[in-house]
């Protein structure tokens, strides 16, 4: 049985369209961090494949590490508080991060992640984060790169997942009916 002609999925964003955004997002990071040497700093497990994608569209000397969180509870509370459940390798004293996310819904992750770094004495934080569903926002978190804004609709594929499943897909779906 496939899994990617699995007729549960609707594409909402194609392979094609993915890999031209990724690039366009790289040559952007290209221009913006010129002699900076950038640390991108990937949020396990959903980004992971963006990461990937991302680093190999950027043409800079950059270094990475990895971060794994989950929020406390099942339904995230609004105070927003996330465990840290892998923590980076490298500090971040004096570096220009940029934070890389799979997708940017209530906000509270990357608004917890980037205060977090801050106090860290990260120079500078930059978010890329490749969707971005307003209309789910909590609190206001500043966005430096983005690849698509979507409608308010659970989403998997490209490292996306639900349940676990779903992350390996080459696309952006949306899974009618899931159970
Ligand atoms: P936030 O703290 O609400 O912005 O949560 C972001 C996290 O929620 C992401 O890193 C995803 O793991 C998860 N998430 C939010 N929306 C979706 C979705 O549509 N599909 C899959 N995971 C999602
Ligand atoms: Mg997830």
């Amino acid at each position: 049985m496939s899994e990617f002609n699995n007729p549960k999925l609707e594409i909402l964003i194609s392979t094609d369209q993915l890999k031209e955004r990724v690039r366009e997002m790289g040559a952007q990071i290209t221009r913006d961090y010129a002699g900076r040497n950038p640390e991108l700093i990937c949020v396990l497990k959903g980004a992971m494949v963006f990461m990937s994608d991302l680093v190999r569209a950027i043409d800079l000397p950059l270094s990475m590490d990895f971060i794994a969180v989950s929020s406390y509870g099942k339904g995230m509370n609004t105070s927003g508080e996330v465990k840290i459940v892998k923590d980076l390798d490298e500090p971040l004293e004096g570096r220009n991060i940029i934070l890389v996310e799979d997708i940017l819904d209530t906000g509270l992750t990357l608004n917890y992640l980037s205060n977090n770094f801050r106090s860290r004495g990260a120079s500078s934080i930059a978010i890329a984060t490749l969707l971005n569903k307003p209309d789910r926002r909590k609190v206001d978190v500043e966005v430096s790169y983005q690849g698509f804004e979507i409608p308010d609709k659970f989403v998997v594929g490209y490292g996306l997942d639900f349940a676990e499943r779903y992350r390996n897909l080459p696309f952006i779906a949306v899974v009618k009916d899931p159970v």
